[in-house]
C-alpha cells in the first residue's frame, strides 16, 4: 500500500548529507538500492540521484511500527525517512562519498512497492543493452548513467552560460520544415491539410540560421534536434542533439576563437581538464598523408609513410600497378610488433580488405634482424632495405603495405592504424586530444551519382585562392571549411559561408544543379541574399559525441536518456510501429504491401 508523504518534505539528496550534519534531524527520499535484516538491526541503502546513504532501524531505538515496516523493503521500493545523522557505527566505506556517516531512522513511509526488476539496478551493469532499453526508465536509475546524463545536463547549461556572455542570442527554428541539404535522407511527415504533401524534419539548422544572419541577429546559437535517415552506428543516432551557432560579420579565425574558449571552459569546469589554447591546427590534406584520415587521433604516433617513390622501379606487380593507375603505395610502421604471430597478421589483411583493399603486404623484422615478409620475393635485396630504411624499421617492428588508389590507401591504413592501437590498448581516454582539420576540399566526386558532390554542404565558401579553379578543375578547390576533432571523432564542423551571388551561382554548377533546380530547392535563401546578406560563418557540434567522450564512454546511447537501436527503432516504445487505417486514409496515403514483403525477403536473403 502506499503511503502519501504529507507532513514531510525532503531536505536533501542522499549524497548531500554530510559528516557536517552529523546529529541534526533530516528528511530523505529515494528508493531502496538493498536492505539486509540482521534481527534486531535493519541496514537499507537508499538511493537517489545524488548517490547512496546507509539507514539503521534499529529495534527498541526506532519505533516498533516502522522497524516491522523496515522489515518489509525491497529493492527499488520508493521511500521516505526520518532520522538522525550520525558518525558510521561500524567501519567506513571508503567507496561512498557517504561512507562515513549512516542515518538511525526514526520513521519511515513505503511511498510505492516495486516488483523485482528484470535486472539489478546498478553500476557496471552485466546485463544485455537490449533488455535495458526494453526498460530504460529502470536503466536510467544506474549510477553510471546518472552522471552521464547530469553532465550533459551541465554542458548544456554551461555553453548556454558562455554564449550568451559572448553575446549570442538562443533563437528556435522549425521542426517542420523543408529538406536541408547535410547529405542523409530527410525524415518525413505527412501534411494532412496539404495531402500528397510533406515536411521534412531539419537534418540541421542551417539554412534558417543563414537567414537568421541575413536578418541581422548576428550572432545566433541553438542546442537543437537534428534528424537524419543514415545507418546507424555506435556515434549516430537518427535523432542527435547539435550546439549549433552561426556569426555576422566573421572568418575562420573569429569562429575558431570563440569555440575554443566554448571547450576550454567545458572541460575546466565539467572535467577540470585545462585544454591548452590555440588547438593545433591541420589541414584536411596534411591529415590524410599522415593519419589515412580526416579526423585523426593524435594520441598516438604509428603514422602514414608515401613509400610510392622508394618503390616506384621495382617489379612487385601489386606495387607497379597501383602507381601506373596514379595511386600510390604507403605503409606504416607498427613498432615492436615485429613477432606478431601469422595467424594476427593475417587477421590484419582480412580487416583491411574490409576498408576496400586487395591485400595488405609485410615485412616482419625480426629481433635477429632477418625478414619474413608476404612480398620479397618479388623484390631485390637493396630495394627491401631502402624500403625498411624509408619506414625507419627497426628490428622487432612489423611494417605493413597498401597499394591502390589514395583513397583506398587511407582508408586502409588509417583504419589499420587505429585497429593495432585498440588490440595494443594504448589508446588512453583520459588524454584529450584536440585538433582542427582546416582547407577541406570544397567537393568530392560522387561514383553513385556521377557528379561532384558537397564535401561540407552547397553553401560552403571555396577558399578565394582556389576560386579559380571551380570549373576547370573542381577537385583541387580548397573550401574555408573546418571540423573539430577529438580524439579522431569529429565533434564538430562548419564553414564561412559563401555571401555572394555569383559564386554561389557557380558553386550550384559545380554541383550540377541549374539556376531552377538551385531555386525550386533554396529560393527563399538566395532571395534572401538580394536583400542585403553579411559576410557569415558558423559551426554545430554533435553535443551527443561531445559529451560521449567526455563521459568515457564508447557509444553515443550511454549519453541520451532514451536512444534509438541500429535498426533505428526504439525498444521501449516499439517506434515506429504501424498506424490506424483512419489516420493514413486522413493523410490520403496508403501502403503497398508488396514493397514491404519484397524488401522483407530481400533484407532475409
Ligand atoms: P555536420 O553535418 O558536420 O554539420 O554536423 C555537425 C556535427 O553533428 C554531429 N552529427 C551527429 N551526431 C550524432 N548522430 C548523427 N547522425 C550525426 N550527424 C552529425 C557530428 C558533426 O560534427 N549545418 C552544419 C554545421 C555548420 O556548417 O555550421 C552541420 O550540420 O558531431
Ligand atoms: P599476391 O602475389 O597476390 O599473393 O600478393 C603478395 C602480397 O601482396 C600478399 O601479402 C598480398 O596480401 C599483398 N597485396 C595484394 N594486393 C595488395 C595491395 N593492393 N596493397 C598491398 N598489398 C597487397
Amino acid at each position: 500500500m502506499a503511503e502519501s508523504m504529507r507532513g514531510l518534505h525532503r531536505t536533501h539528496r542522499c549524497a548531500e548529507v554530510s559528516n557536517k550534519n552529523i546529529g541534526e534531524t533530516v528528511t530523505l527520499m529515494g528508493w531502496v538500492q538493498k536492505s539486509r535484516n540482521k534481527g534486531s538491526l535493519i541496514f537499507v541503502d537508499l538511493r537517489d540521484r545524488s548517490g547512496i546513504i546507509q539507514i539503521i532501524f534499529e529495534e527498541g531505538t526506532t519505533e516498533q511500527a516502522y522497524f516491522e515496516k523496515a522489515g518489509k523493503l525491497r529493492s527499488e521500493f520508493v521511500i521516505a525517512v526520518v532520522g538522525k545523522v550520525a558518525k558510521r557505527s561500524g567501519a567506513v566505506n571508503e567507496n561512498l562519498k557517504t561512507g562515513d556517516i549512516e542515518i538511525l531512522a526514526s520513521e519511515l513511509r513505503i511511498l510505492s512497492e516495486a516488483e523485482v526488476p528484470p535486472f539489478p539496478v546498478e553500476e557496471n551493469s552485466k546485463t544485455k543493452e537490449e533488455l535495458r532499453l526494453k526498460y530504460r526508465y529502470l536503466d536510467l536509475r544506474r549510477p553510471d548513467l546518472q552522471r552521464n546524463l547530469m553532465m550533459r545536463s551541465k554542458v548544456a547549461t554551461l555553453t548556454r552560460q558562455f554564449l550568451a556572455e559572448e553575446g549570442f542570442l538562443e533563437i528556435e527554428t522549425p521542426m517542420l520544415t523543408k529538406s536541408t541539404p547535410e547529405g542523409a535522407r530527410d525524415y518525413l511527415v505527412p501534411s494532412r491539410v496539404h495531402p500528397g504533401n510533406f515536411y521534412a524534419l531539419p537534418q540541421s539548422p542551417q539554412i534558417f540560421k543563414q537567414l537568421l544572419m541575413c536578418s541581422g541577429y548576428d550572432r545566433y546559437f541553438q542546442i537543437v534536434k537534428c534528424f537524419r535517415d543514415e545507418d546507424l552506428r555506435a556515434d549516430r543516432q537518427p535523432e542527435f542533439t547539435q550546439i549549433d551557432m552561426e556569426l555576422s560579420f566573421v572568418d575562420v579565425e573569429d569562429v575558431l576563437d570563440v569555440n575554443e574558449r566554448l571547450l576550454a571552459k567545458l572541460f575546466k569546469e565539467v572535467l577540470d581538464v585545462e585544454i591548452s589554447l590555440p588547438i593545433q591546427r591541420m589541414t584536411w590534406q596534411e591529415a590524410m598523408d599522415r593519419f589515412g584520415s580526416d579526423k585523426p587521433d593524435t594520441r598516438f604516433g604509428m603514422e602514414l609513410v608515401d613509400v610510392s617513390e622508394v618503390v616506384k622501379d621495382c617489379e612487385f606487380v601489386v606495387f607497379k600497378s597501383a602507381l601506373e593507375n596514379g595511386g600510390s603505395v604507403r605503409g606504416i610502421n607498427a613498432t615492436g610488433q615485429g613477432n606478431m604471430p601469422r595467424k594476427k597478421i593475417d587477421a590484419l589483411v582480412e580487416f583491411a580488405k574490409t576498408y576496400g583493399a586487395k591485400g595488405l603486404a609485410y615485412i616482419a623484422i625480426q629481433e635477429d634482424g632477418t625478414v619474413k615478409s608476404s612480398f620479397a620475393k618479388f623484390m631485390k635485396e637493396e630495394e627491401m632495405d631502402a624500403l625498411i630504411s624509408a619506414m625507419d624499421g627497426k628490428a622487432g617492428d612489423l611494417l605493413l603495405f597498401a597499394a591502390d588508389k589514395n583513397k583506398v590507401v587511407w582508408d586502409v591504413l588509417g583504419a589499420l592504424r587505429l585497429e593495432i592501437a585498440r588490440q595494443l590498448d594504448i589508446l588512453d581516454k583520459n588524454q584529450y586530444n584536440f585538433l582542427w582539420v582546416t582547407e577541406f576540399p570544397l567537393l568530392e566526386w560522387s561514383e553513385e551519382q556521377n557528379r561532384y558532390t558537397a564535401m561540407h554542404h552547397p553553401f560552403t565558401m571555396p577558399m578565394e585562392e582556389d576560386l579559380e579553379y571551380l570549373e576547370t578543375e573542381p577537385g583541387r578547390v580548397r573550401a574555408k571549411a573546418y571540423d573539430i576533432v577529438l580524439n579522431g571523432t569529429e565533434i564538430g564542423g562548419g564553414s564561412v559561408r559563401i555571401f555572394q551571388d555569383d559564386v554561389q551561382e557557380r558553386m550550384f554548377e559545380a554541383l550540377g544543379f541549374t539556376k531552377e533546380e538551385a531555386y525550386e530547392r533554396f529560393g527563399f535563401l538566395l532571395d534572401a541574399f538580394k536583400y542585403g546578406v553579411p559576410p557569415h560563418a558558423g559551426l554545430a557540434y554533435g553535443l551527443d559525441r561531445l559529451v560521449m567522450l567526455m563521459a568515457k564512454e564508447d557509444s553515443i546511447r550511454d549519453v541520451i536518456a532514451f536512444p534509438k537501436v541500429k535498426d533505428a527503432s526504439c525498444l521501449m516504445t516499439d517506434a515506429p510501429n504501424v498506424v490506424d487505417e483512419k489516420q493514413l486514409e486522413e493523410l490520403a496515403l496508403s501502403i503497398d504491401q508488396a514493397i514491404i514483403n519484397k524488401e522483407k525477403e530481400e533484407k532475409d536473403c
